[in-house]
Formats: C-alpha cells, structure tokens, sequence
C-alpha cells in the first residue's frame, strides 16, 4: 500500500544516540502513564527505528534504557504478574513484507498455514480480565508485559465487560479498551465541563480514563476481545481453549457475553490463503475512515491451534501473528490560526488554519471546527499544538489540543462581532451562527462584489449602502441596480439629491463596463478577474460564453475539465441574472476580441481571441512598482486589462519567459530579477507609448 511510512531518524554519534534514547523513554514514560505522548505514533515510531538502527551499527554502545525490543517502550509498571506474559506484536507495512512474514512462518513449521485470522487492530490499551466463575474479578492492565497494574476501579465504566459471563467459567480475556469516536466526544464534553482539559485523542482519553481514581465524574470506553486463555483453575475449559482455532475462541468469548470486534464492519474473517488475507487487509483499510472507533492496523493470526503452537513465541512477539500496520492518520501540528467562512444560508462556519502537516499522503492546511461551541467546548487557543486527524477523504479534523504542550503563549481564538462576509449583525442563540441576513447575506456580498473596483466599479456602493438597498427590499441581485428609481433612492435614510444623483450616475456609467469586468461582477467560482478576461477575450461575446460547453471552455488557458464543468453548470444557474443584465443595457462583448468560429469549424487552437499585429502579440508581461504619467492613476488589475487589450499576457512573477517588465517607482525584487534573467524593462512612460491607442478613454 502506498503512503507507508518507515522511515527512521539518522542518528550519526553517541550523543545523539543518548539524546534520542533519553526523548523516547520520557515519551514512552508520558504514553503509558496518561497516555498522553509529546510524540506522535509516527514521531515516536521514526525515533524507535532510528536508535535500533543506530545499536545494530553499534552493539557495545546499547544504553540500558533503551526502548529497543522492550514491551511498551520499557515504560510500564505495575504490580500484578500476568499468568502468561502479555506479549506485543511485529509490524508489517506493505504486501511484499506481509508475505514474506507467512513465508517465513510456513518454513518455521514445515507446512502451509490453510486458516489466517484477519481482524482489525484496535488502538488503544491491552488489559487482561480475569473472570473466577463467571464473575470479573480483575482488570489488569499489559505493564511490562510481564505484571501489569491493577484497574479494577474502571470496570464499571467500561462497555462490553460485564460483570458476570453468561456461564460460570474461569477464563482470562484479553482485549483493548478504547473509547469510540462518540465515547471520546463525550469524554471531552464531560472533562471540560468539569474544568480538565480535554484529550487530545481518543487512545490517550483511554488512557487517561483507565488508571484515574479520584475523579468527580465517569466516561464511558468499550472493550474489545481479542484472545482468551485458561487460568489455573479453569478445569475442562483449558483442554477446550487449547485446541480450538483462534476464531472459535473469540466465538466462544463472544457467547459468555464480552463484547468483540464481531458485530462490527471489521470483523473478524478467516481466509485460506495469504492473497485472500491481503484483499481483506486492504477492505479494512478502507473502511477505517468510517469506522465509529479507531483502528492503527489489521491483525493477521495463524488460526489454527497447532500452527500456533508449532509456531511459537519470541521474547517480544508471538511468531503466529503480525500486525500489518496502516499509515498514522493522526499528527501533532499548530493551529495557527481560525478564519470565518460564510456559507450559502448565511451559517458562519469556523475553519482552523494549520501549520501543514502531511497526513496519510496528502498535505493537511486547514481542519473543519464546525462551530464556535465546539472550539469552546475543546477549549482551542491559537498556537497550540493539536493533534489533527485525516483518513481517506475525510475532512481533516482537530480532535483536541495538546494540552499539556502548552507554554502559556497561547491566544484565545477571537469570535467575530459582525458577519464577516456582510457586516451585519450575528445570530448566536443557535449552536451554528449564522449571519441574521441568512440568504440575503450572500446577496450583500455578491452586490457589493460586483460593484467593486475591479468588476463594474460603481462609485459610492459600499457595504453599507448596499445593506441598505437590500434591506429595503429594492435590490435582490446586482442587474436590479440598474432598474433603481430616484425616488426611491430619495426615500432611503442618508440619501440627499447628490448622493442619490452620483449614484445613479455611477451604476449609468457601469453600463459601459466591458464583459469581462460583467461577467467577473457574475462571481463565478474560479473566475476572478485575470480568468474572466481570458473568457471574455476568448469568446468576445456573452452569448458564445452561454453557449459554449464543457470541452469548449477547456480551450480557454487555464480552464481545465473540472473548472470547466462548474463553470457551465453554475452559468446555467445564473441565467436569470443574465437575462436581467442584458436586458438593462450592459455590455455584453469585450472590444478588440474576435469571436471564435462556431463549433466544428474552428482552423486551428489560436484563431479565437486572435491577437495578431497587437502591439503586445505573444508577450508576457509583468507589471511592478508604481505607474507614473498617464498610468498614474490605473489600478494593478485596469494594467494588466491593458496588457490584455494589447494582445499580451499579463502575470505577477518574473521568470524566463516574461517578455517585458514595466518597472515603475520603487520597484523591487521583481526588477532586479528581470536584471538578472535579461528580460525587457520597460518604463511606465515607454509602456504607455507602446500600447496608445488601447489606453482607457480617461486615461
Ligand atoms: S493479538 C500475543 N489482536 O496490539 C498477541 N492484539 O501492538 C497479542 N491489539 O499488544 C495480540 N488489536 O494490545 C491482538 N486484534 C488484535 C489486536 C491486538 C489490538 C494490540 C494488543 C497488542 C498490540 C501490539
């Protein structure tokens, strides 16, 4: 499988052997007391790769503490001497090491193994539950592996572990204890509540939970079996336990009443052959991102008695079973930061700004917050360190900070006052805010949008005014600024003759606005203005743009299929608006483009927008510093229309191919780059020259 990571940190001397020895104790220490690491799996696992590779190049230099081929990291303690000792697993991460792993166990026994077990690898904390005719009478936790602590105190909490078995049997039952995703929420919920911090995740929530005695409140976790074995005094059941396969066992301990993976998606298969049990390593694999609890990989098992048995045990790991290991989908980053989003409906929704962090073969930036309760509910503050999960394609997710990574620099996460997106007032009586203007939110954006600077430039439209208009019920979308009437623009609070009169002289004077400048004002996703001039330029007229599909608008540099098809889909949604705007008299062609011919009889790629004998035919061209003489006054965005309009191309960073740098005043590192790779540099006063008869008509 892709994206496996077993890398290993280089460590190159002594002293940062002892130093990397020194970090993996101390995190392995805070994992199995609170479950709390200032690691993440996959930090600690590079560390643990990194000191054994750095022992096996030099054996006499072994430090006593180190955590090689120790149980636990060598960190557990405990008090309680497990019957047999509670062992770990080796790791497989891809189909070639999986397979060489069976080969190497059906050599070992001088057969082939014909019933693998295949069930998931729960990820949270090993206890042994030791029943005495039928009545729990221990809960032990794994500890070294060799005695572990006694947490009876938590069993009470703990789903799937009844007191008593269905028969009254004496049986030790191994499992995990976790808590699942709704168990680790309400955990969190609970804790804060009662002043805690919460947990950064659910393994550590375990954890934290299993070994705390004094607390003030309960949360729940659930237990999961995975093996059984006879105690002493378990009289016939130990002749039956030894002989059977290990999925009869976990049948057997299913019908006592203890809870296993078998009601579950990932249950527990058995298969014949090694490519079955790799097919169903790759189906859990896939089903993790939806699975309601959390799995760090899938365990394969020799499940026959014998196999088992003839097979053996290491002194770290039984030889009959592996664990084929799944990338970590958690990691410790920073939340940098949280931006306010507002949707369609006017929810303001949360978004988390991350330090990017790879996870599971993508590169994670950002993490849903769904809401303001739920940043306060986990208690988020920027700069923490937060652990972050991603799975498949899931939406990435913060599922706690860390807290006790914290130095006291942290900030609270700042609430918006005003709808970020309009200005007006929240609504926060509900869970998810939500701008009070809901729909018509978006409708003071878009209006405001497109009567800014860049698309129609309407003069004397700002925010407020059109908060106004929309309040008033007289603008619903941005063609009804052209059907205004002075009266009624007379009839709203602070609007004087003047102010009325240049405004309406402004929205007159948008009529002339060139389609690209319109159809940027439409704010069609992924069309700002330098990719609606391309369209505009393209196609020359609003109606080519309505009529073109899918493949067409791929012709336009830039667009490629998926943009292509949202920008067809979201036109056709915009129809009426179309409609509106051209029946109020906007310009709906671009000058100086040449239509394309029809469809089907096109010459070649480059006859539409055809530019040939422009002045800036063929050219990239970058503008930097402030324009002087008659460019004074244009705005980066009317340059680069310019550019356009001369038949060039316009771009904000210099490189090899930029034919021309206009350099104003003050110009700066886009100059001396331009110096360093040759390129053209042009004066405003030369540029201006050059491009004439395409300068604007107030310019
Ligand atoms: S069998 C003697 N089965 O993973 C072998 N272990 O990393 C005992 N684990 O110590 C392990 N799910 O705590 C087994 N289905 C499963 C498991 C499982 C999770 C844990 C267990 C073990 C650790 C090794």
């Amino acid at each position: 499988m892709e994206g496996m990571t077993n890398s290993a940190v280089v460590l190159a001397d002594p002293a940062s052997y002892a130093a990397a020895v020194e970090e993996a104790a101390q995190a392995a220490a805070a994992y199995y007391a609170t479950g709390e690491s200032t690691l993440d799996d996959d930090a600690y696992d590079r560390l643990a790769r990194g000191i054994a590779a750095y022992e096996q190049e030099h054996p006499q230099e072994v430090l006593p503490t180190s955590p090689t081929g120790k149980v636990a990291g060598g960190a557990a303690v405990g008090d309680v001497p497990h019957t047999v000792p509670m062992l770990s697993l080796d790791n497989v991460f891809s189909a070639e090491q999986f397979a060489t792993w069976t080969a190497s166990l059906e050599r070992r026994i001088g057969r082939p193994v014909t019933a693998w077990s295949v069930e998931p690898k729960l990820d949270g904390l090993a206890v042994a539950a030791r029943y005495r005719e039928g009545r729990l009478e221990r809960l032990i936790t794994r500890g070294d592996g060799t005695a572990g602590e006694d947490v009876s105190h938590a069993s009470g909490t703990v789903v799937g572990l009844p007191e008593r078995l269905a028969e009254p049997v004496t049986i030790e039952i191994r499992g995990e204890i976790l808590m699942t995703t709704a168990q680790f929420e309400q955990a969190n919920a609970t804790r804060t509540e009662h002043g805690g911090a919460p947990f950064a995740n659910a393994r550590n929530g375990a954890a934290g939970t299993l070994r705390a005695k004094d607390r003030a409140y309960t949360v729940e976790m659930t237990f999961f079996a995975y093996g059984a074995l006879p105690l002493p005094d378990s009289g016939e059941l130990a002749a039956e336990l030894a002989e059977l396969p290990h999925s009869q066992v976990l049948g057997r301990v299913a019908d006592l009443g203890v809870h296993t993976a078998g009601d579950t998606e990932v249950a527990p298969r058995t298969v014949a052959a090694v490519e079955e049990a790799q097919a169903r390593v790759e189906e859990v694999a896939a089903l993790r991102a939806s699975l309601p609890f959390g799995i760090d990989g899938i365990v394969i098992k020799a499940d026959l008695a014998a196999d088992q048995r003839d097979a053996g045990v290491g002194t770290r790991a039984p030889r009959w079973a592996i664990a084929y290991k799944l990338p970590a989908v958690e990691k410790v980053t920073r939340l940098l930061g949280v931006e306010w989003n507002v949707g369609r409906t006017g929810i303001i929704a949360p978004r988390a700004v991350l330090e990017p962090v790879e996870i599971d073969g993508s590169t994670v930036g950002y993490a849903t917050l769904h809401n303001p309760a739920d940043i306060t509910r986990r208690d988020l503050r920027i700069g923490d360190h937060v652990m972050v999960y991603k799975a498949g394609d899931i939406i990435p997710r913060i599922e706690a900070p860390v807290a006790h990574l914290r130095t006291g620099d942290e900030q609270p996460v700042v609430f918006p006052e005003a709808c970020p997106q309009c200005g007006s007032e929240i609504d926060t009586s509900e869970q998810r805010w939500r701008c009070v203007r809901g729909r018509d939110c978006r409708v003071v954006a878009s209006v405001s949008y497109a009567a800014g600077r860049d698309q129609l430039d309407i003069e004397g439209l700002g925010t407020t005014r059109v908060v106004q208009l929309v309040d008033a019920g007289l603008v619903a979308d941005f063609a009804d600024l052209f059907t205004l009437e002075r009266e009624q623009l007379l009839s709203l609070d602070r609007m004087g003759e003047t102010s009325t009169d240049n405004l309406l002289a402004a929205i007159d004077a948008a009529r002339t606005q060139p389609l690209s400048r319109v159809f940027c004002a439409l704010g069609v996703r992924g069309t700002g203005r330098s990719m609606s001039r391309r369209i505009a330029r393209y196609f020359a007229e609003m109606d080519r743009i309505r009529a073109a599909d899918a493949e067409e608008l791929q012709r336009v540099d830039g667009i490629g299929k998926e943009k292509a098809a949202a920008v067809v889909a979201e036109l056709a949604e915009l129809a009426p608006l179309i409609e509106k705007l051209i029946a109020a008299g906007l310009t709906m062609t671009e000058p100086g483009a040449t239509p394309p011919p029809p469809p089907g009889e096109e010459a070649g790629e480059e006859t539409a927008g055809s530019t040939e004998g422009a002045p800036l035919a063929g050219m990239t061209v970058v503008v930097t510093g402030a324009m002087t003489g008659v460019l004074e006054k244009l705005s980066r965005n009317q340059m680069n229309e310019l550019i356009e309009r001369a038949g060039g191309k316009s771009s904000s960073s210099v490189s090899k191919r930029t034919a021309m740098l206009v350099a104003g005043e003050k110009a700066g590192s886009k100059r001396t780059k331009a110096e360093d790779l040759g390129v053209r540099i042009a004066t405003p006063e030369e540029f201006a020259e050059m491009v004439g008869e395409f300068l604007p008509v107030d310019a």
